[in-house]
This record gives structure tokens, C-alpha cells and sequence, in this order.
């Protein structure tokens, strides 16, 4: 039996790759080559896990919380997620338990949310640049993604015009991700206000992806889901990876009417069966333990952004807007070129500074780079100064 015989479904070739995760294995090959890379590539908090979230973790194996769960994730975990998001967002009534789904990360609940949703042909509308999975997971289902740019005179929110004008009795999904990956942006509430009149008039679901919900430094963060009439059509998905630097704990949610929640579930259940018992029993005690450790990393952050915003708009030929949430930087730097894929690969090559080409997120993302500031004032400082002595040298 020939090995080259098995091929892979004609599926595979609609998914696409997170360009994050090929930096990575680049730069993983030149630290084997003995060199000191400075990894602005990967968005995860450098921070090590709080804690009192890390003995909880800890204490659940030693008292058997090893075996499985509901697929929809543990009641006492359903219900403090529940009381925690309606508090953080201003819900009322609060949403319930049967509202609420645990998953092992957010990502697979955005493959799973979207599987339940959109049927071949749909539409389904969300930024360009945007976080790869959307648009992987939108051409698996057969679906049509419809992308609506991003404006950087506006501190990259979406363009409401362009929205309107892309929203048809076709759409069945409009992705939201505010504080945005890859741009940093945030949406205002006018913003919501606007979008969630276009929803309602074209019949719309939402699916609000806020796992940066608590990396806000300019106001206070605001979920699509409290405005009038849009829990009934809102997904908010969230999660602990990005909050309570849990990213290998695996551990996400989301927030759906009850009817959708089950079908959700039921895609959990036909996948992954159920997220880690004792993941879960930490996740309570990250939502309902001290929030100093969340707060004292937000207020890092915010030094960071101020740190590597200045010192990108002070390297000739870069243009940097201030983020107000995430951990990400967007520089336009199209004054050096506008291949943005060739310059990331120069500085990783030349600078061994690791960050990412803007069109891995997008055609939009042409002619940017995303920097993660999630890694240590000294190294973003390095960091800029090997980009700056680097680029005297580039010629496009
Ligand atoms: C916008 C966005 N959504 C979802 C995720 C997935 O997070 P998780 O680690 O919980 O799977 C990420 C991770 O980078 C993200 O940036």
C-alpha cells in the first residue's frame, strides 16, 4: 500500500494557516542556531498565570476533578461566568447558566458557534484585517466571507458606510471583535449603536468576539449585547486565555441564547467532548478571586503601548496610531514598503526581531506589521533599537 495514497479532503485546502504560528517556527529555528530573537509575533500575554488561579488549578487534580464534564461546561462555572459577564457588561436581567458554554479555548467555540450558524452560501461579514479563524473557518462551512475595512484615520474601526453597504439579505453573521486583533482598535458605542440598527434592519446575528474585553486603556469596555434588542441576537464570546494570562490552560466561552447554547453543545459534545474538569474549576476561581493581578497587567500594558507607539513613530518612514485596547500594534510602515511580508521576514532575519506581516489578517493588512507589546519593557526597547539600525540598511 503506496503511503502517498492517502490525500487529504478537498475541505482542507478552504482552511488557512495563522501566519503567527510560521513566525514562530522561524524564529524557533534561528534561537537553534544560537541567535536571541525578540518574539513581538505571538499574541499571549508574557505574564505567568495569577496565583491563587494557578492553586485552584492544582488543588482540582488532587481532589479527583479529572474525569468528564457536560459538554456545555460544570453548573458552578456556567453560573459564575454567567453572573460575572451580565455584571461586566451591564446586563439586565442577568443572563443564565443555560445561556452559557465552556470550551477548551475560545477558538474551537468560534468554529463551533459559526458551524451552528451559517449554512453554505451564507454570508458572513467581519473586518479586513481580522483574526485569521474567521475567515478559515467561514470558507470550511462553505460560506461567503465579506470583508469591510478598517480605517486607520479613525483608530481602526470599522467603516460604517462600507458596513451598510455590505450588509444583505444574504448576511446571516456580522463578526464584531472589539478591542481588535490584530489593530488594537475598539469600537465606540455610537459604533454599536449604528451596527446594531443594521442588524436589526437586515435580521442579523452578532457574534461578538470580546476576549480582549478586559485590555482596554482608553474607556470603559462596552459589549454590543447591552444595547436594547441585541441579547436576543448577540453571541459574545470571551475567554480566560488573554485576561488571566491562561492561554495553555485552554479554557474560553460564550454567551447565547439558550436554544443556540444547546446546539453549540451538542458541536462541543461531537468534538471535544468537554473542556479539562479542573481548567474549569480554576476558571471560577479566576472570575470570582482578587482582580489586582488582571489590573496590575492591563496597567503594563498601557506602559508598553506607550513605550513601543512612541518608539515606532520615531523610526523614519513608520506611521503608528495609538491602540486603545488589545496588546497589538499596527504600524503603517508602506513609507518602506509595501511588502509588509517581505519586510517582517527582514526584520526577522536581519533584526531578529519576530513580528507579523499585516496580510497574514487580510488584503487590508497590506503595507502594516502586527507587533505584540506582550514582552518586557527592555526587550520592546531592544527591540526598536535593532528595528531602527536595521532598517537604515533596507531598500525596497
Ligand atoms: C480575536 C481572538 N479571538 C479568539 C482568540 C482565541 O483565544 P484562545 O486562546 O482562548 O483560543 C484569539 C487568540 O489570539 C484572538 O486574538
Amino acid at each position: 500500500m503506496l503511503v502517498n495514497a492517502i490525500r487529504p479532503s478537498a475541505a482542507m485546502s478552504r482552511l488557512s494557516s495563522e501566519g503567527a504560528f510560521e513566525v514562530l517556527a522561524r524564529a524557533r529555528e534561528l534561537e537553534a542556531q544560537g541567535r536571541h530573537i525578540i518574539h513581538l509575533e505571538i499574541g499571549e500575554p508574557d505574564f505567568d498565570t495569577p496565583e491563587h488561579i494557578k492553586r485552584a488549578g492544582m488543588a482540582a487534580i488532587e481532589t479527583n476533578h479529572t474525569h468528564y464534564t457536560p459538554s456545555a461546561g460544570i453548573a458552578p462555572l456556567r453560573e459564575t461566568i454567567a453572573a460575572h459577564a451580565s455584571r461586566f457588561r451591564g446586563i439586565s436581567p442577568p443572563f443564565g447558566p443555560g445561556e452559557v458554554v465552556v470550551s477548551p479555548g475560545l477558538k474551537p467555540l468560534i468554529w463551533n458557534v459559526l458551524s451552528a450558524l451559517v449554512d453554505p452560501g451564507d454570508e458572513v461579514v467581519f473586518a479586513d484585517p481580522a483574526y485569521p479563524a474567521y475567515a478559515s473557518c467561514t470558507s470550511y462551512l462553505q460560506a461567503k466571507p465579506v470583508p469591510v475595512p478598517l480605517l486607520e484615520r479613525t483608530g481602526f474601526r470599522l467603516d460604517l458606510d462600507e458596513l451598510a453597504a455590505k450588509m444583505t439579505d444574504r448576511t446571516r453573521v456580522l463578526i464584531l471583535n472589539s478591542p481588535h486583533n490584530p489593530t488594537g482598535g475598539v469600537l465606540t458605542r455610537a459604533d454599536l449603536e449604528t451596527i446594531a440598527e443594521l442588524a436589526q434592519r437586515h435580521d442579523v446575528t452578532i457574534v461578538s468576539d470580546e476576549i480582549y474585553s478586559r485590555n482596554v486603556y482608553g474607556s470603559e469596555f462596552f459589549s454590543i449585547a447591552a444595547l436594547p434588542g441585541m441579547r436576543e441576537r448577540t453571541v459574545v464570546l470571551d475567554g480566560f486565555s488573554k485576561a488571566y494570562a491562561m492561554t495553555g490552560w485552554r479554557l474560553g466561552y460564550g454567551i447565547m441564547p439558550a436554544h443556540i447554547a444547546r446546539a453549540v453543545a451538542l458541536m462541543g459534545q461531537n468534538t471535544y467532548s468537554c473542556t479539562a474538569s479542573f481548567v474549569q474549576q480554576a476558571g471560577i476561581t479566576a472570575l470570582d478571586g482578587p482582580d489586582a493581578a488582571v489590573q496590575a497587567m492591563v496597567e503594563e500594558f498601557r506602559r508598553r503601548r506607550d513605550t513601543i507607539v512612541a518608539g515606532l513613530n520615531a523610526i523614519p518612514r513608520i506611521r503608528c496610531a495609538t491602540p486603545d485596547g488589545a496588546f497589538y500594534v499596527f504600524p503603517n510602515v508602506s513609507g518602506i514598503t509595501p511588502d509588509d511580508r517581505r519586510l517582517g521576514s527582514y526584520l526577522l532575519e536581519e533584526a531578529n526581531v519576530a513580528a507579523l506581516a499585516g496580510t497574514y489578517f487580510g488584503s487590508a493588512g497590506r503595507g502594516y506589521l502586527r507587533m505584540s507589546y506582550a514582552n518586557s519593557l527592555d526587550q520592546i526597547r531592544t527591540a526598536l533599537d535593532r528595528m531602527r539600525a536595521a532598517l537604515a540598511n533596507f531598500s525596497d
